[in-house]
């Protein structure tokens, strides 16, 4: 088959060239030629944001979707959907940039240790000082053999194993400690111990048995991923640390993703851009209390089904297919290097059990955090992220459903959207007579862009105010240069360029509108029919507890007004914050939570919503504000008719 050069040109005039067959994608060789090309939709030819302008050569577009005549006619064509057929030069449009920013202190979360915890029981890994008989012309037992002696006369552990990478280390370690070793160990713990040992890390000489013992808990959310570094001897958190899961790129929701892994070494890249998000905030957590990656001896892992799979490089094409089912929900533990993670090559890796393919581990550690399962009274737990999973019930019954929501809220998907970090606006209030706003930014500065707070602060005060109908439409015709017409239909100005951070307007447009409702539709729609199969009314539930990275900061009234959670009183709610790294800690630092995970896992009912139409009338119904039933939100309805007389 015959090679073509292409050459791409990017937005700063730098140029770079690649060599490849007839019929190689344009996105496949910007992959080669080391050019980021944002495909958001996966390759799938259905966002239209994966744009480059052939200016030479030949190519043939399979889709042309989303393209006008006038792009055709300028060369724009889609890169997931052009093939190249001879010579071609093509010019890369500036990317949308997802800025790259590590957690400030208002990501970070309160964590005091579980007052359960004891290092010496509910740890599974555990540092022991050995000390080996040398060998002598008497006694020639083998290395191994004496530190298994070793083991079994002052820990009374009868069986223990190796890995081959430290049995090849092991004979220069015993001899440079003078055969005194510092032994990490994973026991199995039960009531009964202690069981068998697996060796993790040897070091030479006595390691300060008290210093610290690293294992790291990690949340990987479908837009960001959290990790926290803990310190095993004491339980206490010392670093933590968030950013954007770089798999976005190729796809910002999971069936994107999925899509995404089918095409040619997909399934390779995805795995590769978690690996580098987390090893990457592996190694900033790790500096800032001066230890090495290498160190970190245990990991707990919780993430959505989706997620899990592709970190393990586990083919996930079942998971959108129906009868949708995962490879699996509770993989076998792993080591450090099987997983792929920059930590210590032997080190446990748990990732923790999940229920079924859109109910994963974020769900399962979110409810052992929330204390859902030991509830006395029904309780409704909502994780408010990409996909809008929820579970109801108490300590004798759980059921569970998930909807897709899409990242709209964690501020992917919208045009001036960010995440709750310093230059985010995080409320907006608009006067009702002249449509002006007041934000608020977080940190104090000027504003870059809008967080999922501010969004649906926003909304709420669009829709109080007029701007926006409860169609989600913003009027052409309102009485304010702030509502004008824009690139993607009508828009409102939060704040103006010279206001701004970055110099540019801040707009919500109605395609953002648009997007936010289908988010807020699809979890409210989930909630009220899990309520509904199992006969239950909303409005006797005892607590509603909210989980995901930024529902702590989610204004109740406005989120209630917009209809994205439902009209009970105010005391009922509790934001948690981000309940899958809390349980993926809790599981990291005890055995019994870890078991107490499983066991959410095995008794929760998993409802599938999209066994028939009810979940499709239930979401249209909901694709209006607050709703198109305006009897199940009395407290809006109050609201709406007293600024409309107003
Ligand atoms: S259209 Fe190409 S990535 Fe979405």
């Amino acid at each position: 088959m015959a090679n073509h050069t292409i050459t791409f040109t990017l937005a700063d005039s730098a140029t770079t060239a690649v060599q490849v067959p007839t019929g190689t994608l344009v996105a496949e060789a910007a992959r080669q030629a080391g050019v980021e090309i944002g495909q958001p939709c996966g390759g799938q030819g259905r966002c239209g944001r994966c744009i480059v302008q052939v200016t030479e050569g030949a190519v043939r577009r399979r889709s042309t979707l989303r393209l006008a005549n006038e792009d055709l006619e300028q060369g724009f064509a889609l890169a997931c959907q052009t093939v190249i057929e001879g010579d071609v030069a093509a010019f890369i449009p500036p990317q949308e940039k997802i800025e790259r920013r590590l957690t400030t202190d208002r990501v970070a979360a309160e964590v005091s240790v579980p007052p359960t915890y004891d290092y010496s029981y509910t740890q599974t890994v555990r540092r022991v000082h050995l000390n080996l008989k040398p060998p002598s012309t008497d006694d020639q037992t083998d290395d191994w053999g004496r530190l298994e002696t070793s083991l079994r006369t002052q820990l009374g552990i009868n069986a223990a194993s190796i890995s081959l990478g430290l049995m090849q280390k092991m004979s220069t370690i015993v001899r440079e400690g003078k055969w005194r070793v510092t032994a990490v160990l994973a026991v199995d713990r039960g009531e009964q111990e202690p069981g068998p040992a697996r060796i993790v890390m040897l070091q030479p000489g006595h390691v300060d048995e008290y210093s610290p013992l690293w294992g790291i808990a990690v949340d990987i959310g479908t837009t960001t991923v959290t990790l926290w570094l803990v310190d095993l001897v004491s339980g206490q958190v010392r670093a933590q640390v968030a950013e954007y899961n770089g798999q976005i790129a190729r796809g910002e929701d999971v069936i994107s993703r999925i899509v995404f892994t089918g095409k040619a070494g997909g399934g390779d890249e995805m795995r590769a851009l978690v690996l580098g998000t987390i090893n990457g905030l592996l190694d900033t957590a790790c500096k800032r209390v001066k230890a090495s990656p290498q160190e970190v001896v245990k990991a707990t892992i919780a993430g959505n089904s989706t997620m899990i799979h592709l970190l393990l490089g586990i083919p996930a094409g079942n998971i959108r297919l129906s009868p949708f089912v995962t490879v699996v929900n509770q993989p076998p533990l792993l080591t450090g290097a099987e997983a792929g993670l920059a930590i210590a090559p032997d080190a446990i890796v748990d990732c923790l059990p999940g229920v079924a393919s859109y109910v994963g581990a974020d769900i399962t550690a979110g409810v052992l955090s929330s204390g859902l399962n030991t509830a006395e009274e029904v309780t409704l737990f909502l994780d408010v992220g990409t996909n809008g999973e929820t579970v109801l019930g108490n300590r004798d019954w759980l059921v569970t459903c998930a909807c897709s929501a899409g990242p709209a809220f964690e501020g992917a998907g919208v045009i001036h959207g960010m995440r709750a970090t310093a230059g985010a606006i995080e409320e907006v209030w608009i006067n009702s007579g002249t449509c002006e706003p007041v934000i608020r930014v977080i940190g104090g500065g000027k504003p870059k862009g809008i967080c999922g707070s501010g969004l649906i602060s926003l909304l709420a005060e669009m829709l109080l105010t007029g701007i926006l109908d409860k169609g989600g439409n913003i009027p052409k015709d309102a009485a304010s240069e702030r509502v004008r017409e824009g690139e993607h239909g009508p828009e409102y100005v939060v704040a103006w360029g010279a206001e701004t951070e970055t110099g540019q307007d801040i707009v919500i447009s109605h395609v953002d509108v648009d997007n936010l409702m289908r988010a807020k539709a699809a979890i409210y729609a989930g909630f009220t029919l899990l309520a509904e199969q199992v006969d239950f009314k909303l409005e006797d539930v005892h607590k509603i507890l909210i989980g995901g990275s930024f529902g702590k900061y989610i204004n109740v009234e406005k989120a209630v007004q917009i209809g994205l959670l439902p009209d009970v009183p105010w005391e009922r709610f509790e934001f948690l914050g981000n309940t899958s790294v809390r349980g993926a800690y809790h599981a990291l630092l005890d055995w019994r939570e870890r078991e107490n995970i499983k066991q959410i896992a095995d008794r929760m009912t998993y409802i599938e919503l999209s066994a028939d139409n009810t979940f499709y009338d239930a979401f249209m119904s909901a694709m209006f504000l607050p709703h198109t039933d305006l009897s199940r939100f009395p407290s809006v309805s109050a609201a709406l008719s007293k600024s409309s007389s107003s």
